[in-house]
């Protein structure tokens, strides 16, 4: 066993059970296993926790939707969610879920801390919305006008809240990320936090009285508390705290929160400051990953283009996909799925390099020595260190790259040697040698060095692909001998192991067939799937029954005056001809809208837009193009004056 290195607590985000999980949350959670299983091989005591977030309005709104309770509605969610974790063999120590009590009372001990503190008060909140994320925005941080996340359209909001005195941490947290570089990495993002920071912080809004789907706040039950204090404690409620305290002592601080880059804004301000105000250890480190996106942009749940990774473990494998997605993308930056560039990897580096690698070594020994792993003899050749220091130095070069979370980097260590192990096959050719009984004694040395060789890639790919590893050493004679990391610095160590040749450990793929088969499946997934629509909350019948809905004629159109975004039109609707002026000017020009028919609110209180009056309203349709909004007429081939019904 290696010496204990002492402990390490890493986290992932806590995901939403808004829908299933896609390719995106499990690249993040890949990565966090991956780590965990590395530093656990390392001799540390790890502490491996994932969960989920499951509160807030969208989630209450789809689950009425579904016709169901929000529990009910998470409860199967997350049951998908912990069957996935469960097929990729994901090594969590720990899952929580935020509607659990141990949870949900352990937050509202923490709203009273603060509270207690003099950090929480009763304010008004007035804002810019995002219902889709759940988010407050001010003026400044909209971006065209929209959600700076999502890209929605945000609503102006006005409740009374209580409130985090985030602002009271400004200095602290700008001090946190100038003295300690490494407190949140990769530097874009610190640079990014340090520059958010300087513009000043707003207090924090902590809860909600327009849903209730929520944990109550204590000290007043018109009120949930808001997501994100809720959200980022489960860092420390999975670990007890407060009232049993026992692993929060052994594990906490974190050493690392590994979240998207959209999320680094909570775990680097928010979250740091409620700590502060607690008076406990912050993070050692905050990690921004990257996103996947697919080639037309981010992928969405509810633009229904998500990869599903269920469907690519059953094809392919668990280990094929953690290869891919650990060896394919940088850590930090954005980067594209897609199923070729996927089959290539899977194709190249797996089946040809390692496949090959595992298949002939074992195969040459069962052919040249009876199955059995030669001990060393004289017949030694420069080549023989050459492949030997290669493989011994490879794991000082994955440990340097795991310390920065460069998984690609630090597979790609391991596939030097892979490569420079083929290469060895071809340039001392066992086949030559075995033809003469002279060469014998150079032959055991090749076969011997190869074995040895394919042990440490044993050890090596074993954080990432621990089943890979298992078939290996089993084929090895392996299958007595723990994996230990150390033995990954040593070579000369196998002595007479029977070997076995099994399957191949990754069958070659046919691509073309594969993207056909694949874009069929994940098409038809698209089409079956019904993923509700994120809308504004319903509405009674008797709200719609007070619209009165006509269809009009556009008679005349012209730019407004005095705004430019205004096109000022008039409309005939049977017998009445009236004035509506619409925001509308960048989508049309004013005479390409006469003759239009147009669906339009008839009994709108009329208004005035600079100087002119409106009276109604037209409808128009947002039809996204490129990701850009471009409006459309409603058109109908009614009679104008007509009701709509
Ligand atoms: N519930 C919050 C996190 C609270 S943590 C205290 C949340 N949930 S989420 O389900 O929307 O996202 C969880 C994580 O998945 C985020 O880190 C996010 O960046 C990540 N990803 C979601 N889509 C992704 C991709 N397409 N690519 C990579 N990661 C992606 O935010």
């Amino acid at each position: 066993m290696a010496e204990n290195k002492g402990k390490y607590y890493i986290t992932t985000p806590i995901y939403y059970p808004s829908s299933n999980l896609h390719i995106g949350h499990t690249y993040c959670t890949v990565m966090a296993d991956a780590m965990a299983r590395f530093k656990r091989l390392c001799g540390y005591d790890v502490r491996f926790l994932t969960g989920t977030d499951e509160h807030g309005q969208k989630i209450q709104t789809i689950a009425e939707k579904e016709g169901v309770t929000p529990q009910e509605y998470v409860d199967k969610v997350v049951d998908g969610i912990k069957e996935l974790w469960k097929t990729m063999e994901i090594s969590n120590d720990d899952f929580i879920r935020t509607t659990e009590p141990r949870h949900v009372k352990r937050v509202q001990d923490i709203f009273m801390k603060l509270y207690e503190k003099g950090d929480i008060y009763k304010g008004e909140y007035e804002g810019m919305y995002c219902t889709p994320c759940e988010s407050f925005w001010t003026e400044s941080q909209l971006v065209d006008g929209k959600c700076p996340d999502c890209g929605r359209p945000v609503e102006k909001a006005k409740e009374e809240a209580y409130f985090f005195r985030l602002s009271k941490y400004q200095d602290r947290l700008l001090e946190l990320f100038e003295t300690n570089p490494d407190f949140l990495q990769p530097d874009t993002r610190r640079n990014e936090m340090i520059a958010f920071v300087k513009q000043g912080l707003e207090d924090l809004c902590i809860s909600r009285s327009t849903f209730d789907w929520g944990i109550p706040v204590p000290i007043d039950d018109k009120h949930v508390i808001y997501v994100w204090l809720d959200a980022l404690t489960n860092y420390i409620t999975a670990l007890g705290y407060p009232d049993e305290p026992e692993l929060y002592e052994k594990y906490w601080p974190v050493d690392v929160h590994l979240v998207g880059k959209e999320i680094v804004r909570f775990h680097s301000i928010i979250w740091p400051a409620m700590l502060m105000s607690m008076e406990l250890p912050l993070p050692k480190q905050v990690r921004g990953h990257g996103w996947l996106l697919l080639e037309g942009g981010k992928m969405s749940k509810s633009k229904g283009n998500v990869v599903d990774p269920v469907t690519l473990i059953d094809r392919y494998g668990i280990d094929a996909l953690k290869y891919f997605l650990l060896r394919e993308y940088t850590f930090g930056q954005d980067g594209v799925f897609t199923n070729e560039v996927m089959l290539k990897r899977m194709n190249y580096d797996l089946a040809n390099d390692l496949g090959n690698l595992v298949s002939r070594t074992v195969s040459m020994i069962e052919k040249y020595n009876d199955g059995y792993v030669p001990d060393l003899t004289d017949a030694k050749e420069p080549v023989d260190d050459e492949l030997k220091n290669i493989a011994i130095g490879a794991a000082d070069k994955v440990e340097a790259n795991m310390d920065e979370f460069k998984f690609n980097m630090a597979l790609e260590e391991i596939w030097i040697v892979v490569r420079r192990a083929n290469k060895y096959i071809d340039e001392t050719m066992p086949w030559v040698l075995a033809k003469d009984e002279a060469s014998k004694p150079r032959l055991d040395n090749v076969l011997h060095n190869l074995a040895e060789t394919l042990r440490i890639i044993s050890v090596l790919i074993h954080p990432f692909m621990h089943t890979t590893s298992d078939k290996i050493r089993k084929q090895l004679g392996l299958w007595y001998a723990d994996v230990a990391w150390e033995d990954a610095f040593e070579f000369e160590m196998m002595q007479g192991e029977q070997v076995k040749k099994g399957e191949a450990i990754f069958p070659r793929l046919d691509i073309e067939k594969e993207l056909k088969e694949l874009e069929e499946l994940q098409g038809a997934g698209k089409g079956e799937e019904n993923i509700p629509l994120e809308l504004k909350p319903e509405i009674e019948y008797d709200d719609f029954a007070k619209i009165d809905f006509r269809v009009g004629t556009i008679i005349s159109a012209e730019k407004h005056p005095k705004a430019d975004k205004l096109l000022v039109f008039q409309v005939k609707m049977g017998t009445e001809k009236r004035q509506i002026i619409s925001g509308v000017a960048e989508h049309f020009k004013p005479e390409d809208c006469v003759g239009q028919k147009v669906l339009v609110v008839a009994n709108l209180k009329p208004r005035k837009l600079r100087g002119l009056e409106s009276k109604g309203m037209i409808m128009f349709a947002d039809n996204e193009v490129d990701g850009k909004s471009r409006l459309e007429f409603m058109s109908t081939a009614a009679e104008d004056g007509n009701p709509v019904e």
